[in-house]
Order: C-alpha cells, then structure tokens, then sequence
C-alpha cells in the first residue's frame, strides 16, 4: 500500500535516476494525472492512501516517463497562454516560446488600431489570419480568443494534427471561426486537381480534405500570417533531447537538412496572400535569423521587427507587407 507521500517519494526517485529534466514536477505531474486532484490537494493530504490500481497507473507512467516518453504525452496535455490544448504524439508540445508570438502579434495589431485612430484592444473585426502549420492549433485558437470577432484559416501539412487542433478548437469554443485545411504551407494538398470546394473540417468528417479557397491563381488574402514552421535542422537531430527527437513528429520538428528551408516559400506565399499593410509574424529557430532575414530585403517588405525570447535568442520575426 502506498500513500502519497510515498508515492511521488519513489516516483521523483525514479525519474532522477533516469536523469529526466524537471524530474519533482514530472512525478507530480502525473500522480496529479491519476489522482485527478489539484497540487495543494496534494500537498495538504500526504498520508491519503492511494488505491492498488492508481498506485499501479502512476508506477507505470512514472517507467514510461523514465523511459523517455514526454509527460505531456502521458497526461494528454499542456498550457499555453493560459488555456489548456490537447496534445498527442501527432502535434508538437506547444512550447513557452510560442507565447513570444501571441505577444508580437497582438503589439503589432494594437499598433494598427492606434495609427486608424481606434482604441488599440482590438476585437479583430473584420480581420481575416491564417496560421500556418497549426499542429495543435495553439497560436490560431489562442488568437481566437484574445480576437473575439477575428476570421481564421489554419493550415498543416499532417491531417493528423488538424484532428487534433480541430478538438483543441472545439473545447475552447473556436470552431466556428477557424476553417483547418491539409495544405502545403499555403497551397492546398491536391489543389491542382481538385474542384473548387469549402474545405472545412465538420465534427465526425475524416481529417483528410482539400481546402482549394486558398489558391495560387487566385490567391486569398489576408491580414496576418502568422507561422511558427519546423525549423530544427536534421544535422542537429543527435543534439535533440530524446524526448523530443524520439516522440514528437518530425514533420513538426525539422525543416531540412540546415533547419530554415522552409521560410522562403514561406515568405513567398505570405507576400502572395497578404493585403496591402498585411502583417506577417513568424517564429524562428536559434540560429535562423542570419538565413532569414535577408528574405524580407525585398520591396515587398517593410517595418521588419526582431523579438528576442527570454533567452536572448532572436525568436520572432515580424514584417509588413508594403
Ligand atoms: C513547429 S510545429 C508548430 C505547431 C504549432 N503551430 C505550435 O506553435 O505549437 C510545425 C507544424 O507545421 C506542420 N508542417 C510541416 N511542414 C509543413 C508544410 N509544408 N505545410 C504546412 N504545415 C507544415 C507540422 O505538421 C507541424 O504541425
């Protein structure tokens, strides 16, 4: 028999022996998960006495954790802006980050509202923004609820993903105003041959569709991009926690060989897809800035910005369309 004290005694044990990062948090974490209790639950009843079977639950997450699986993936869950996403190994873990974006973007467009003389909390009416690369959907349903009135498009490449960021939406009473699509980047997936149709993702509905309302020819505009793409590099891949090389797909974690491959068609199809004044806000890896930048050395672009993350690391990159 096993208390809880006890409990997340052997489990924080285990996890330190297996050199998991964060260990203490990751054991609470999860007998949190089983127990389906809050932390000062926790902490206020140390002598409660689990039952057999979650004793035996959080002993078995607590070996799968030890074994290199994230505890995101255990739980089924992660915070971001406040707001709680599904996560599963088809998406990537939201990551703090990301928030960095949300910022850039709502500074950018409170800017916007102040030049037309508006107040700057802006609803988003009106506004029409694409995400490209949704995976869980975080950045789009994040900027849905801070733009309550705001029109969204979001994009991935993994039909898997968009399930999962379709739920996210959802459960935080989005789903209305995100339309998911299965695209390359902008271009829809089997655009080419497929007959001009509304791409959305309806309830029970297969995750595969083809959004054609986005093409090259005639291209839909927006006011913000916002993307944040793969952009680790494959040579980097042994440097990678194995958490993250091992469990979170790869489509999500890199973009090529160098890791910035994917920014310039980026940029391309954002300068295509942007109306005049549009904005563009695209998160960055570590070392992407000096590939990046020169991209937007075009008259396409102006009022290019550079945001560094808590780190000092230059994360995001903003731009507007001339
Ligand atoms: C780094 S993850 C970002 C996920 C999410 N936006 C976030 O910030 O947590 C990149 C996402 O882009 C998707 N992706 C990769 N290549 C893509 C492409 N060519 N077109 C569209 N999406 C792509 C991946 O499937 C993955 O979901």
């Amino acid at each position: 028999m096993l208390n809880v004290r006890a409990a997340l005694k052997t489990g924080i044990a285990q996890l330190r022996t297996a050199n998991v990062p964060s260990f203490t948090l990751a054991a609470e974490l999860l007998l949190l998960h089983v127990i389906g209790r809050s932390r000062t639950w926790l902490y206020a009843h140390p002598e409660e006495i689990l039952s057999d079977s979650a004793a035996q639950r959080f002993l078995d997450l607590i070996a799968r954790r030890a074994a290199g699986e994230p505890t995101q993936h255990l739980t089924g869950k992660q915070e971001f802006w406040g707001l709680e996403f599904e996560v599963t190994p088809d998406v990537l873990i939201p990551r703090p980050e990301t928030e960095h974006l949300i910022e850039v973007v709502l500074d950018r467009l409170a800017v916007r509202e102040l030049r037309a003389n508006r107040p700057p909390k802006s609803d988003g009416a009106g506004l029409q923004i694409a995400d490209i690369g949704t995976g869980s959907g975080c950045i789009a349903i994040t900027l849905a609820k801070e733009l309550p009135q705001a029109n969204f498009v979001a994009t991935d490449i993994s039909p898997a993903a968009l399930a999962v960021a379709k739920r996210n939406a959802t459960r935080h009473a989005v789903a209305d105003r995100i339309e998911f699509s299965e695209a390359n980047l902008l271009s829809p997936v089997g655009a080419q041959h497929a007959a001009p149709q509304r791409g959305k993702i309806e309830n029970n509905a297969p995750a595969i569709l083809h959004e054609s309302r986005i093409t090259d020819h005639d291209p839909r505009l927006f006011d913000l991009i916002v993307s944040n793409p793969p952009y680790i590099g494959r040579r980097e891949a042994d440097s990678l926690a194995r958490e993250v090389r091992d469990h979170e797909p790869q489509a999500a974690l890199f973009g090529g060989e160098e890791g910035y491959e994917l920014y310039a068609n980026l940029i391309t199809q954002s300068a295509q897809h942007l109306k005049p004044s549009g904005i563009l806000v695209l998160e960055l890896g570590h070392n992407s800035l000096e590939a990046v930048r020169p991209l937007l050395d075009t008259s396409a672009w102006t009022n290019i910005g550079v945001t560094n993350d808590l780190a000092a690391i230059p994360r995001i990159l903003a731009a507007e369309k001339t």
